[in-house]
């Protein structure tokens, strides 16, 4: 299927960029992944891609510390810094949470930021913050849901139905959320084939 080839074929790092001057030129689709710190960015890109050591992740939230860029042929992957508590300094978050807020409201190109929320803690105040700055910028998300393999089905339905009820009041939420491990690969492939189908838009 169109998902799998488009990814099978070589994503690079582009850069890793610390303010707003050094994004790369807005000159093909951008997706980005945003979601509070730990929930998983860096391995989704990872298990997207195919491969392993792409993005940086580990355990210690906070390991994400600047905008990093990933190419695909015509696509920008954007591999943000997380919000919510971080293992670092309280003025390095400040201003990575400043970067993050202002990339997220203010890049042309951004077709859809994938929003990626633990399935086992669904939508808390800090991602309702980021979801709300979504709206206020119209920029179109979607939230994903990661880490499926660490709930049982009944735990999996609660959470579903909770963060449907939160983006009920959102006017930027695409309502399809994508259930997602990045252990198992569930949902790896209805996530690839719904960003190729963002390359035809
Ligand atoms: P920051 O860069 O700190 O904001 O974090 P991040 O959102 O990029 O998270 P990262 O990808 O670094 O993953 C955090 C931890 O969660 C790592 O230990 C991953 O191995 C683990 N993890 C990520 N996805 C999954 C998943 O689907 N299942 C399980 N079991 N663990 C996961
Ligand atoms: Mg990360």
């Amino acid at each position: 299927e169109r998902g799998r080839k488009f990814f099978a074929a070589e994503t690079t790092f582009v850069k890793g960029v610390v303010a707003m001057s050094g994004l790369p030129p807005a000159d093909r689709v951008e997706i980005c992944f945003a979601g509070r710190s730990n929930v998983g960015k860096s391995t989704l890109i990872n298990a997207l891609t195919g491969r392993k050591a792409l993005a940086r992740a580990s355990n210690t939230p906070g390991r994400t510390q600047e905008i990093n860029f990933f190419q695909r042929d015509n696509l920008y992957l954007v591999d943000l810094p997380g919000y919510g508590f971080a293992n670092a300094p309280v003025a390095v978050v400040e201003k990575w949470q400043r970067l993050l807020k202002s990339y997220l409201s203010g890049r042309a190109t951004l077709r859809r930021a994938f929003v990626l929320i633990d399935s086992r803690h669904g939508i808390k105040a800090v991602d309702e913050e980021i979801l709300t700055l979504l709206d206020g910028a119209a920029v179109p998300f979607q939230c994903v849901l990661t880490k499926a393999d660490k709930i049982k089905a009944a735990e999996r339905d609660k959470m579903l139905a909770q963060v449907r009820g939160a983006l009920a009041g959102h006017v930027a939420a695409y309502p399809e959320l994508i259930l997602t491990s990045s252990e198992t690969g569930d949902g790896i492939p209805t996530l690839r084939s719904t960003i190729t189908g963002l390359l035809d838009q």
